[in-house]
């Protein structure tokens, strides 16, 4: 699980300027931000700000969101961590797509010299967003939790360590390097739709162990996702598939859940 940092500042309604900005580097564009904010203390529905940021190709999206927080307007609030695609704190909607802003390099997305660069930036979709970029996380974290996220085993101790073959870890890798950004969640239709349903980062993370040769907890797990809000749900649309910044095969994922309820085999 990611341990998010918050660059929130609550304190403050309107814009509020930071410290000088440092010079302006050399061979960077002009890169327009429009940017949606929110603050429940001020506003009653979200707005639009933009802001002019320099940029080099070599910056990532979060760069110039830091550059906005520090320089311009220190009002502005989103998460980040890592700062390098593994912490999973800083999804947002970027042109409409979910992606971390961490891993968002310029230089794909700078328009051809000559012509002006806009970026928007909103949170992600189907979580309360609590300000500006930055949404409550509770209702995603409480369906990962809901589906056992852990290693269930009854008895048969073993003296040292559980064994596995590589073929049996093989079964269950592509799902092990969630992130657990909702990146998939938050662009799924059945989820913007009705947030009780378990959404595919829950259904990835129980594949993670109902497939793991050395878990004893598979029927619990199936049972869980058999709900109403489970597996059932998943029109099979390859929204998630498409969002997952570690390339998970998300759908896959979830249609072998459903084999493994249909057939009782995993
Ligand atoms: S494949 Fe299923 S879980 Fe993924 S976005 Fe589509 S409906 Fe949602
Ligand atoms: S499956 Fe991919 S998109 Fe979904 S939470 Fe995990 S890392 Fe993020
Ligand atoms: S800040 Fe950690 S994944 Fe982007």
């Amino acid at each position: 699980m990611s341990t998010a940092v918050s660059d929130n500042d609550t304190s403050s309604g309107p814009q509020q300027a930071g410290p000088k900005p440092p010079p302006v580097p050399e061979g960077s564009r002009t890169v327009t931000l429009k940017i949606q904010r929110f603050n429940p203390e001020f506003d009653e529905e979200p707005r639009w700000e933009s802001y002019d940021v320099p940029a080099l190709s070599t910056d990532r999206l979060l760069n110039l969101l830091h550059y906005v927080k520090w320089y311009l307007d220190g009002t502005l609030a989103f998460r980040r961590s890592c700062a390098h695609g593994v912490c999973g704190s800083d999804a947002m909607q970027i042109n409409g797509v979910n992606r971390l802003a961490c891993k968002v390099l310029m230089k794909d997305m700078l328009a051809p010299q000559g012509k002006p660069t806009v970026i928007t930036i909103a949170p992600i979709k189907g979580l309360p967003v609590q300000k500006d970029l930055y949404v409550d996380m509770e209702p995603f974290f409480e369906a990962f939790k809901a589906i056992k996220p852990y290693l269930i085993t009854y008895g048969n101790e073993p003296s040292k360590e559980r064994i596995q073959s590589p073929a049996d870890r093989e079964r269950f890798d592509d799902t092990t390097k969630c992130i657990l950004c909702a990146c998939c969640t938050t662009s799924c239709p059945v989820y913007w739709a009705d947030g009780s349903y378990f959404g595919p980062a829950a259904i990835v993370n129980a594949h993670r162990f109902i497939f793991d040769s050395r878990d004893q907890g598979a029927e619990e797990r199936l049972d869980i996702l058999n709900d109403a809000e489970g597996v059932w749900r998943c029109r099979t649309t390859f929204n998630c598939t498409d969002a997952c910044p570690r390339g998970i095969q998300v759908t896959k994922a979830i249609q072998e859940v459903k084999r493994a309820l249909l057939f009782k085999r995993v």
